[in-house]
């Protein structure tokens, strides 16, 4: 996708953070914007902002863990709207500082719920919208770096969990729609100046209410990249139909050793196998 003007992007997670960056960017490229949260008054200061900058924007207030409510908010931004051509499955959620054994099923309701559901809920409202038009469009899913490294000291199994499925489910929608004119990409960001380490003040009282307490934001993060730089990464990525969305070039060498060390597990199969009388039958595939 290379025009941006007149064209309609939806953001999810847009109210704060991210999200909001993204529809900061695509207002100032010409895009007219719906912006949809599950909190409201964040989302209307938010879409108050993006409106300001002569962007044609439209608030919706939806929570994407539910398919109901992100498929209703679809048909409304197509009624104001016309069309869909950009989709951000964005929002997101964040459990850290806590052992797989310590995470309650409310929460692992909660956090697969809108990190995972929220994206597949997206998927199924936005896509068959792009493809109505045929004119093509894009994609963009979030994960996070997260999504492909742990980082054993940030103790956030159930995040990683999430955000592994996302960078999975984003391959998989690229693989289906190779040779189509709509775009697939996946969101990496590392650190990134946002609200995400206050989501759990947010937790709903359905999956064990909001937590209280001090703002344990860390300081990698208050002094991470600006959203709107992850917005302008974004609008690039869309335009050059990119599909990993770095955001940190550092995580390159974290990558690497990681795999690196994935790979020299293999060394135990191969002193093991050559003992083995019976090799493991090869793969025809
Ligand atoms: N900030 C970072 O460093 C970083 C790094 C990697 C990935 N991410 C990812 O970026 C995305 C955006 O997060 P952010 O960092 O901007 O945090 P943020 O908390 O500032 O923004 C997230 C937004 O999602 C909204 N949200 C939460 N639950 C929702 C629901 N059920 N339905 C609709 N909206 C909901 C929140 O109200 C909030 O406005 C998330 O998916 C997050 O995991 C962030």
């Amino acid at each position: 996708m290379r025009e941006f003007k007149g064209r309609v992007a939806v953001v999810t997670g847009a109210a704060s953070g991210i999200g909001l960056g993204m529809a900061r960017v695509f207002a100032r490229a010409g895009m007219k914007v719906a912006m949809l949260d599950v909190r409201r008054e964040p989302l209307e200061a938010a879409v108050e902002e993006v409106r300001a900058l002569q962007g044609a924007a439209i608030g919706l207030e939806a929570d994407v863990s539910k398919a109901e409510s992100v498929e209703a908010a679809a048909a409304r931004v197509e009624a104001e709207f016309g069309r869909i051509d950009v989709a951000c499955n964005n929002a997101g959620v964040l459990i850290f500082e806590k052992a797989v054994e310590d995470i309650s099923m409310a929460e692992w309701d909660w956090i697969i719920g809108v990190n995972l559901y929220g994206v597949i809920h997206g998927i199924r409202s936005f896509l068959p919208r792009i493809r109505k038009h045929g004119e093509g469009g894009h994609i963009v899913n979030t994960a996070s770096i997260g999504g492909f490294l742990i980082t054993a000291a940030l103790r956030t199994p159930a995040y990683a969990t999430t955000k592994f499925a996302v960078a999975a489910l984003t391959e998989g929608l690229r693989n289906d729609l190779v040779g189509t004119n709509i775009g697939v990409s996946v969101l990496a960001p590392a650190a990134v100046d946002t609200g995400i380490y206050r989501s759990p003040r947010h937790r709903p009282d359905a999956y064990g209410g909001p937590e209280s307490g001090p703002d344990r934001t860390p300081a990698v993060i208050r002094e991470g990249a600006h959203p709107d730089q992850v917005g302008r990464r974004v609008l690039e990525a869309i335009r050059n139909n990119e599909f990993h969305i770095f955001t940190h070039i550092q995580t390159r060498d974290w990558l690497k050793a990681r795999h690196e060390k994935i790979i020299a597990d293999y060394d135990a199969l191969e002193q093991w196998e050559a003992g083995e009388p019976r090799p493991i039958p090869r793969l025809n595939m």
